[in-house]
């Protein structure tokens, strides 16, 4: 049985809505993206920094970007999750407001700071109050397929992000590489649902402490919320090389309740990766398991994307394994209800 067909025989039976089908489309999310940003038709919005305002599933795109444009990026690309911009905002900023439902509060609030700014504002979004408000106020919109779940949106997030920075002049166009990386992912994908199953085995019932640095920190983040959303299970994200200096002590109680996953990269920096190793060796007694996963591809885009695309999978393996559903996200939903809309 190939990959694929193991891993639909584990998560299907509890995946209704048929989120693991999304993850692997990721490749046709790429590339549908470089066509709805390019049927957009945007002009430059050159500016001093560039923004992208989002939460969650809306916000990852924007570190991922920043992370695969790694040393390309000429000017800063930050990603602002909350309610306001940072008090030193350069007045005539590239701002990306980014919400799958254009519905999120705190996004919305950036929407307005960054207006207050003066900035130059783009919308990624499938509609909501956002598309309302960029609407009636000339700004262009990335449109955005509807019916997913946010979270299952990164690609679209990631191009858009990328696409910011390539209208502020703070990096590269890096659609080429973007298409790139789909053929790649789609080539993979048989290799991404084998590696996803082990993975799941290895962490078991264990809770996955991930690290990333360089390239892989968001992707580490990025996992640690695929499981804690999918899986509805606890995981933890953190990185090298500041780990090594605070966190591997806490290790020494950890009891074998925790497993350690190191997100690895052939262009991280040599004693970076010197420290994931050595951090591996020295959790080990304390861990369920040290698992190192290695990203493959030629560009750095490829390599984040095949990662992200892995760790999605591994979520809804993890998500199985406990018999849960990945699609409802009712703590969110619970909290969201519970706050109402803002006065
Ligand atoms: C849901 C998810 C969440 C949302 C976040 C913001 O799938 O991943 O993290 O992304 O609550 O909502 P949106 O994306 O609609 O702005």
């Amino acid at each position: 049985m190939s990959g694929i067909e193991r891993l639909s025989k584990l998560v299907g039976p509890h995946d209704p809505s048929g989120l693991l089908a999304v993850v692997l489309a990721i490749p046709d999310h790429l590339r549908d993206a470089l066509w709805r940003i390019e049927s957009a038709r945007l002009g430059s919005l050159e500016a001093p920094a560039a923004m992208v305002c989002g939460m969650g599933g809306s916000a990852i795109g924007g570190s991922l970007a920043a992370a695969a444009l790694g040393d390309r990026l000429t000017k800063p690309l930050l990603t602002v999750r909350g309610y306001e911009l940072p008090p030193w905002s350069p007045a005539g900023s590239a701002v990306l407001c980014s919400s799958y439902s254009g519905d999120t509060e705190e996004t919305l609030a950036c929407y307005s700071a960054a207006e207050a700014l003066g900035a130059k504002r783009l919308v990624a979004t499938t509609g909501g109050e956002l598309a309302a408000a960029a609407r009636r106020d000339g700004v262009p919109v990335i449109g955005l397929p509807a019916g997913m779940p946010p979270r299952a949106a990164v690609a679209y997030m990631f191009c858009a992000a990328a696409e910011l920075a390539a209208l502020a002049g703070a990096a590269v166009r890096i659609n080429t590489e973007v298409d790139a990386a789909a053929a790649h992912l789609q080539a993979r994908s048989e290799t991404l649902a084998d590696r996803a199953l082990e993975l799941a085995d290895a962490v078991g019932d264990a809770v996955p402490v991930i690290y990333g640095a360089d390239l892989t920190e968001p992707v580490a983040y990025r996992w640690k919320t695929q499981v804690n959303e999918n899986g509805k299970l606890p995981a933890y994200a953190s990185s090298l090389p500041e780990a090594t200096h605070n966190e591997i002590a806490g290790w020494e109680g950890a009891q074998g309740r925790l497993a350690c996953v190191l997100l690895e990269d052939s262009d991280q920096h040599p004693r970076e990766r010197r420290r994931s190793q050595a951090t591996g060796e020295l959790i080990a007694p304390h861990a369920s398991e040290v698992i190192r996963v290695e990203a493959e591809g030629e560009t750095r885009t490829a390599r984040i994307l095949e990662l992200v695309m892995l760790g999605d999978l591994l979520s809804l393996a993890l998500a199985a394994r406990h018999g849960i559903d990945p699609s409802p996200i009712e703590a969110i939903d619970a909290l969201k209800e519970r706050l109402g809309r803002p006065a």
